[in-house]
């Protein structure tokens, strides 16, 4: 096939937005600067947690170079662009006195996007809590609904004139998770754990309820991660395993928050800090239900884990990314449908990518044919699946730019824009134009 081929779009909606996301730790930078808080992640690259040491001080220095990266989405052509605040640039304690210059910079960031014509999709929380509030216990504690909601209503009161798509949480079973269950950092007992799933979805209801009444027209999600959670092995311990994970993975969060209840396995466990009121506060009216979606993963039993899970062998003969993900588009079009069917509201696709290590070859291009191949089929599957009925509206990749991959650090490429990171010059890639193309094609 070659490169250049557009995937069929035919049964997506005339008014589809097509965008990219990233997310404030991963490009901004400065984390010293203007009055910045640090958030827990300036402590876990401070501890050497991360790959080759690195840590977010610069990344992709996006903070200055915010106009240059806008210019790159212009060029793309997106409707729309996802990126999220970082807590602890407008609060650098979490709570208590706003900070002028942090707020300034996404007044600067949102008035670029506007004059260039792209929508912008503000996610509240994309990981970097304050550090201040970590050490007052967190999402461990009860109190971090409040911090939430109070957060929230500064950044509405701030930038709701201008941004009317709000995001609550990236993925909270992704940070629930791996910082807990499988004791990669901050290892909590099973009874925090269980804490700490309550506390973050009901932040995520009294964040609802505080947009509701502060922003006029406001349009509000919350972003889950749904990838399918499959036995390694044939063995009915792996079974186990990989059904309990997929309770954890893919319904903890979306179940309370858009059907009013938790799924049954894990009730028990919720039970001793659940309040009189608690399911309505979790379950308020949403617009849309935010999916980001890479690939199925593949379970083995544990039980030494809290969760009696670990992650297992990929079947034979399923390719594989650079960074070994399975490439399975079918699972995405299940996946699309499950939502629809589970939830009923009008998804946007907020995540969809590729990570890789690719280099400028000698003339200095960066040719990424793996990613657009990835890509193309993904997105061919979400057309099979809006052409079985499924209500999608928008899709964006992850990642505009290269960025710091959390705890790959700046190792692992997402990007459709390479970042040079001696240099900081950003090189857009191959998929970078296939994407702008694709983009062209479906709005003429
Ligand atoms: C998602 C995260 C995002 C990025 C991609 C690759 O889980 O939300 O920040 O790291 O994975």
């Amino acid at each position: 096939m070659s490169t250049t081929q557009l995937p069929n779009i035919a049964s997506l909606r005339p008014n589809f937005i097509w965008g990219v996301s990233t997310s404030s730790f991963q490009i901004e930078g400065a984390t010293q600067e203007d009055g910045r808080g640090p958030s827990v992640w300036d402590v876990y690259c401070q501890r050497g947690e991360i790959k080759n040491h690195d840590t977010g001080d610069v990344a992709c220095d996006h903070y200055h170079r915010y106009r240059e990266d806008v210019g790159l989405m212009k060029t793309l052509g997106v409707q729309a662009y996802r990126f999220s605040i970082a807590w602890p640039r407008v609060l650098p304690l979490g709570c208590g006195s706003a900070n002028e210059a942090g707020l300034s910079f996404y007044d600067r960031l949102v008035d670029e996007l506007l004059a260039a014509g792209i929508e912008p999709w503000l996610c509240l929380y994309h990981w970097d809590l304050p550090q201040a509030l970590e050490e007052r216990g967190g999402w461990f504690n009860r109190e971090s609904t409040v911090w939430f909601a109070d957060y929230t209503a500064l950044v509405a009161a701030r930038f709701g004139d201008r941004v009317k798509r709000f995001a609550t949480f990236n993925e909270p079973s992704m940070f629930s998770l791996f910082n807990h269950s499988l004791g990669k950092r901050d290892r909590g007992s099973e009874a925090q754990f269980h804490r700490m799933i309550h506390n973050v979805n009901l932040a995520h209801g009294a964040a609802v309820d505080v947009l509701r009444a502060k922003v006029a027209g406001a349009s509000i999600g919350c972003i889950h991660n749904l990838q399918p959670c499959r036995p390694s092995s044939s063995s009915e311990a792996d079974a186990l395993a990989a059904a309990n994970l997929n309770v954890y993975w893919n319904y903890a969060f979306p179940d309370p928050q858009c059907r009013g209840e938790y799924p049954s396995s894990m009730r028990s466990a919720i039970e001793p800090y659940m309040q009189p009121g608690d399911l309505a506060r979790i379950c308020r009216p949403l617009d849309w239900f935010g999916l980001n979606h890479y690939s199925p993963v593949y379970v083995k039993s544990r039980p030494d884990s809290m969760l009696g899970y670990d992650f297992g062998e990929k079947p034979a003969g399923v390719p594989l990314t650079p960074i070994e993900w399975p490439i399975e588009p079918e699972a995405f079009r299940e996946t699309l449908q499950l939502v629809h069917a589970r939830y009923g509201l009008p998804i946007y696709v907020l995540e969809n990518g590729y990570g890789s290590f690719e280099q400028p070859d000698q003339t200095g291009a960066v040719i990424d044919s793996g990613r657009i191949d990835m890509l193309r089929a993904y997105i061919g599957a979400m057309n099979s699946a809006a052409a079985s009925g499924v209500d999608v509206r928008g899709y964006f990749v992850w990642s505009l730019l290269d960025n710091f991959e959390w705890d790959s650090g700046y190792s692992v490429r997402f990007g459709l824009t390479y970042v040079d990171y001696a240099s900081l010059r950003r090189i857009p890639k191959s998929s970078f134009r296939w994407y702008a193309d694709l983009i062209r094609a479906s709005h003429p």
